[in-house]
């Protein structure tokens, strides 16, 4: 007996080249347990209409590619499971809140043009990087600061949820500010104050409604929303001046010198050269 189902899937089409405004089609497939919705997709697209456009790539919630808006939800395709979803009916469109290129494929240069500005990597004096003296350490208690934040895959379905971006474009999203937060929590960086100038502006962190969407449809489990709070909390102190000194993280100095404590040795190498 054949587990397969016929499971209708309504898309939203939409190609600006020649589409007056956007619609939907509907697709009859056949889906056995284990489809994900990116199965779905290339085989409408293999045997049913090469027309339809979506984005991905790496087919395991790794690159971020193929964020979409599916049965009302922003998620990622190839992630999610058709029949957790619905065996009957699922409409699939492309994430909210950001301008369509083609069918399913969003424009996500707006994010990426917010992310850039808000300085996602550790800001350190360029003398020290032309001549660096030594390693940085930092504590499982420095990194624990900001490890879950680290693991944003720049999907965008954060910013596809979020309400007020919903109504305001302008406000710099979940996202980036997660990402700010990232990078102010961590021991090494000194970027924290040219990053409130962009995260507490009026475009910025106490824009946010703490309405949560965000952290509840991340598909790797980050809560922008703690961390814009987080933030909020910070800009306050910085603006009274009243911050308590970031402790920094411990230098080594020199390679191979100091202890590195709870760090097992390294691996013996595997490859002689
Ligand atoms: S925080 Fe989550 S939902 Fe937002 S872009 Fe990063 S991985 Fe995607
Ligand atoms: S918590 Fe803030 S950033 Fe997250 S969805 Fe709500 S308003 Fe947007
Ligand atoms: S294809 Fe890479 S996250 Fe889905």
């Amino acid at each position: 007996m054949s587990n397969e189902k016929i499971i209708k899937f309504h898309i939203r089409r939409y190609d600006p080249l020649k589409d007056e405004k956007p619609y939907y089609r509907t697709y009859d497939v056949p889906v056995k347990k284990g489809m994900v919705v990116l199965d779905a997709l290339h085989y409408i697209r293999e045997n049913l209409d090469p027309s339809l456009a979506w984005r991905y790539s790496c087919r395991m919630g790794v690159c971020g590619s193929c964020g979409m808006l599916i049965n009302g939800s922003p998620t990622l395709a190839c992630n999610t499971q058709i029949f957790d979803v619905s065996e009957t009916e699922i409409t699939i469109g492309p994430l909210p809140n950001f301008k369509i290129i083609k069918d399913l494929v969003p424009e996500l240069s707006s994010m990426f043009e917010k992310h850039t500005k808000i300085m996602p990597f550790i800001v350190r004096d360029e003398k020290e990087l032309d001549d660096p003296e030594g390693e940085f350490y930092l504590s499982s208690e420095q990194l624990e600061e900001f490890l879950q934040f680290t693991y944003c895959i720049k999907c965008g379905c954060c910013m596809a949820a979020c309400p007020t971006l919903a109504t305001d474009q302008n406000y710099i999203g979940p996202q980036p500010l997660a990402q700010a937060h990232r990078y102010n929590k961590d021991m090494r960086d000194g970027g924290r104050k040219n990053r409130n100038e962009i995260t507490g502006s009026k475009d910025g962190a106490f824009k946010c409604h703490y309405a949560g969407e965000c952290s509840r449809v991340c598909p790797k489990g980050v809560d922008p929303a703690k961390a814009i709070q987080i933030m909020k909390r910070q800009l306050v102190f910085d603006f009274l001046k009243i911050a308590k000194k970031q402790k920094p993280c411990e230098k080594l100095m020199g390679p191979g010198k100091g202890e590195k404590k709870n760090i097992p040795p390294a691996p013996p190498y595997t490859v002689q050269g």
